[in-house]
């Protein structure tokens, strides 16, 4: 059995952040991961670049049952502080686009950093290890084939659900269950949705285009790419409705979100009135997508005979796209898992669960789930920070 002040649970990027704050305040600290690899999220995050935060930081882009719970370890530990982190590496990096930060370089780079750090401050990563038993006896006691560890801090940071062939378990949701934390229901999140086949059929051809596209759900609305899959819809603007979706839910989407497309259409039927609809929503649409726009309403004649309610039925087509998908790709692709251990449950400045002294929840096993682009991550480090300067 060997002894410590802190075990960790799962070296991501939750995990090895918060080992590597407790280690530099002298806690003697173990990692433990059943995976023969460190932080494989982060290597393979952001194409192979790591979107590791985004300048745009604020509490409403982040879903939970208590918005406000993510709002204390934001504050505390902010974008900012970790850029700086990744300046002092020696880490270039750039923004891409909506504030969205990646390396230059590779996403490597992040995690040699959290190892390097982890290393210098003492702290100890095992590999390799699967707790089969948690104990509780006053202090915790991890039992796993590779021997026993004990603490009087046990930190989960075992992530979601979310692509179970590079590891991911649900162990920290039955950790939760054992000691009697609520959890909220897991969905899959920021994930592509799926067609039933009458919805399918006619998109078919349309596998592999994308458009600058506006996609609402609700109250939801995200203007960013959208592409066209043989199973549905995918793009960025997607991923991130999907976090709002619910099964039974239509999307609205405008497939020409960076034009005025009743404006363009006036100004084509005005100038070229003889060419087909088809043609003239080829000059708004991607060829394809026009075609498929134009056999769906069916209008008869060229652009000049259309009458004014055509018109804006044919604008209605390209701006106000209605849609119901039947499902979503699921775990198998989906980059996080929404819900988790139920915040009501911790505390917001340290992780610590309010019932369990010395049992601290943090990352993507919470229920705080955060946009595309850098906000899990930056969710990551900041609850990884939070708990680390208290246990
Ligand atoms: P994470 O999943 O990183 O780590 C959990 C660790 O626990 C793993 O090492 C796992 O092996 C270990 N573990 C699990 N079960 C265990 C068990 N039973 N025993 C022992 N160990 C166990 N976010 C972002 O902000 N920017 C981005 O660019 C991307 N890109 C991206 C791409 C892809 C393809 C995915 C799937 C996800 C992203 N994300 C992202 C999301 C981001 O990766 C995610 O939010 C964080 O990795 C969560 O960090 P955690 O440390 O909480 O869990």
């Amino acid at each position: 059995m060997e002894n410590l002040d802190v075990i960790v649970l799962g070296a991501g990027a939750a995990g090895l952040f918060c080992a590597i704050e407790a280690a530099r305040r002298g806690r003697r600290v173990v990692v433990l991961d059943h995976a023969k690899a460190p932080g494989e999220k982060i290597r393979i995050s952001g194409g192979g670049r790591c979107n590791f935060t985004n300048l745009q930081i604020a509490p409403e882009r982040f879903l939970s049952q208590n918005p406000r719970f993510a709002l204390s370890a934001l504050r505390r530990y902010t974008q900012h502080d970790f850029i700086a982190r990744v300046n002092a590496a020696g880490i270039a990096w750039h923004e891409k686009t909506l504030g969205q930060l990646f390396c230059d370089g590779s996403a490597r780079q992040i995690v040699d950093m959290l190892l390097r750090d982890l290393a210098a401050a003492g702290g100890v990563l095992r590999l390799g290890v699967a707790p089969r038993e948690i104990g509780h006896d006053g202090s915790f006691v991890v039992r796993t084939d590779d021997g026993g560890f004990r603490a009087p801090r046990l930190v989960v940071a075992t992530g979601g659900k979310s692509i179970p062939k590079m590891g991911a378990t649900g162990l920290g949701y039955r950790i939760a269950e054992q000691f009697g934390l609520r959890l909220v229901e897991t969905r899959p999140g920021l994930v592509p949705l799926t067609f039933g086949p009458e919805v399918l059929e006619p998109l078919r051809p349309l596998a592999g285009i994308s458009v600058p596209a506006r996609v609402s759900c609700g109250k939801a609305g995200f203007q960013e790419g959208l592409l066209f899959t043989h199973r549905g819809l995918s793009g960025p603007s997607i991923l991130q409705i999907s976090s709002y979706w619910r099964e039974g839910d239509s999307l609205r989407v405008n497939l020409a979100a960076d034009r005025d497309v009743a404006a363009d259409l006036a100004a084509i039927k005005a100038s070229q009135g003889r060419i087909a609809v088809k043609t003239a929503l080829a000059r708004i649409l991607p060829e394809r997508l026009a075609q498929v726009v134009a056999e769906r309403l069916a209008l008869k004649g060229n652009l000049a005979d259309q009458p004014k309610a055509a018109m804006a039925a044919l604008t209605a087509a390209v701006t106000e796209w209605e849609v119901k998908p039947n499902g979503s790709e699921g775990y198998r692709t989906a980059e996080v898992t929404l819900g988790g251990v139920d915040t009501r449950d911790l505390d917001a400045r340290t992780m610590e669960a309010r019932a369990v002294p010395g049992l601290y929840f943090i990352g993507e096993v919470v229920d705080v789930t955060g946009w595309l682009g850098g906000y899990n991550f930056q969710w990551a480090w900041s609850s990884g920070w939070a708990a680390g300067q208290a246990v």
